[in-house]
């Protein structure tokens, strides 16, 4: 039986994997929202999406998820059987000086969403969050009973808000959310602002990179297939009405280690410049991924060590 999915943020990184997969799968019709906004270049969004315009299944509408009424449009013309909300402003570094545009986008586009699922009678709800919110976590690896309310960052406040806000809705309209922690995500289209794709440009171009703090920062580095493993189990996930996950690796790479690895890869040295650590970044963060294991039976295959080689091979004969 063929079922209806909006993907919002469909044209960015995560979201176009997502659709990828979907596609594949031959019995879905996808809806993708995306604004297609420029804190990258629109270019890479449009080219994310563009085998995807090509089948008759898809249907991309140009819309910012804060539009109440182009939103109530989308949801009019087609009635969807799950959300998959991936729309946001990302990134921890430049929510510090547009912390009002962060939470415009991450918590009153969150609502909208959620406002028109209620309306009408959607029942599955899957909502992209962060790892960053445990903040400064000192218990490790992070489990997803720990506390949240010490965000440090408007970026992670903002996606604890939309923690907060699909509990709401699940407990008063039914509404099941799953709530998804992803852990830095990479892989083939990465975000070209994430450490990994940033260090493989300036290292290829011969310039420095940034190293803020000692290199003995350690994250937790996700690749993209097993990210979009997790959310495909979310959307399927028929369990409680209100679940939060750990989508990660559970391994952590120190920044020393991840610029080894990519030296090694890219057949080129690094050439580092020291900075002091950056307010609003965290010093660690690992997954405890048992609960998803469990309950989405959620698998993650890909170490780094397989992974950057994999994301070489396609920033080498794309970017
Ligand atoms: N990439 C990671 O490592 C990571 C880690 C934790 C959480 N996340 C979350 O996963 C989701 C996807 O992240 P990504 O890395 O693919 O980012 P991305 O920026 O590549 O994708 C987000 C997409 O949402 C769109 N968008 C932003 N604001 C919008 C608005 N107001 N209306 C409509 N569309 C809008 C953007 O144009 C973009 O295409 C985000 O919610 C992000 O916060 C990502």
């Amino acid at each position: 039986m063929t079922r209806s999915i909006l993907v919002t943020g469909g044209a960015g990184f995560i979201g176009s994997h997502l659709v990828d997969r979907l596609l594949a799968e031959g019995r879905w019709r996808i809806t993708v929202v995306d604004d297609l906004n420029d804190f990258y270049s629109p270019e890479i969004k449009h080219a994310n999406i563009a085998q995807h315009l090509k089948r008759p299944e898809y249907k991309f509408v140009e819309a910012d998820i804060r539009d109440a009424d182009a939103m109530a449009n989308v949801f009019s013309d087609e009635k969807f059987d799950v959300i998959a909300h991936l729309a946001a402003r990302a990134g921890v570094r430049p929510s510090l000086s547009e912390p009002k545009l962060y939470a415009e986008t991450n918590i009153n586009g969150t609502l909208n969403l959620l406002e028109l699922c209620r309306e009408h009678g959607i029942k599955q709800f899957v909502f992209g969050s962060s790892s960053s919110v445990y903040g400064i976590n000192e218990k490790v690896p992070f489990a997803e009973d720990d506390r949240i309310h010490q965000p440090i960052s408007p970026y992670a406040a903002t996606k604890a808000a939309g923690e907060l806000i699909c509990h709401t809705y699940s407990h008063l309209y039914d509404i099941r959310c799953i709530c998804l922690r992803f852990f830095t995500v990479y892989g083939a289209r990465q975000r070209p602002d994430l450490a990994i794709h940033k260090f493989a440009r300036l290292i290829t171009e011969g310039k420095p990179i940034q190293v803020f703090g000692d290199g003995s920062s350690r994250r937790d580095y996700t690749y993209i297939d097993d990210i979009i493993d997790g959310v495909r189990a979310a959307i399927d996930y028929d369990g409680s009405i209100y679940e939060v996950f750990n989508l990660g690796e559970s391994e952590t790479t120190e920044l020393g280690e991840l610029i080894s690895l990519l030296e090694r890869s890219l057949e080129m040295n690094a050439i580092i410049d020291r900075q002091p650590m950056q307010p609003g970044d965290v010093p660690a963060t690992y997954a405890d991924i048992s609960k998803a294991r469990r309950l989405l039976g959620y698998d993650p295959q890909t170490k780094i060590a397989d992974g950057i080689p994999k994301f070489v091979d396609w920033f080498r004969t794309t970017v």
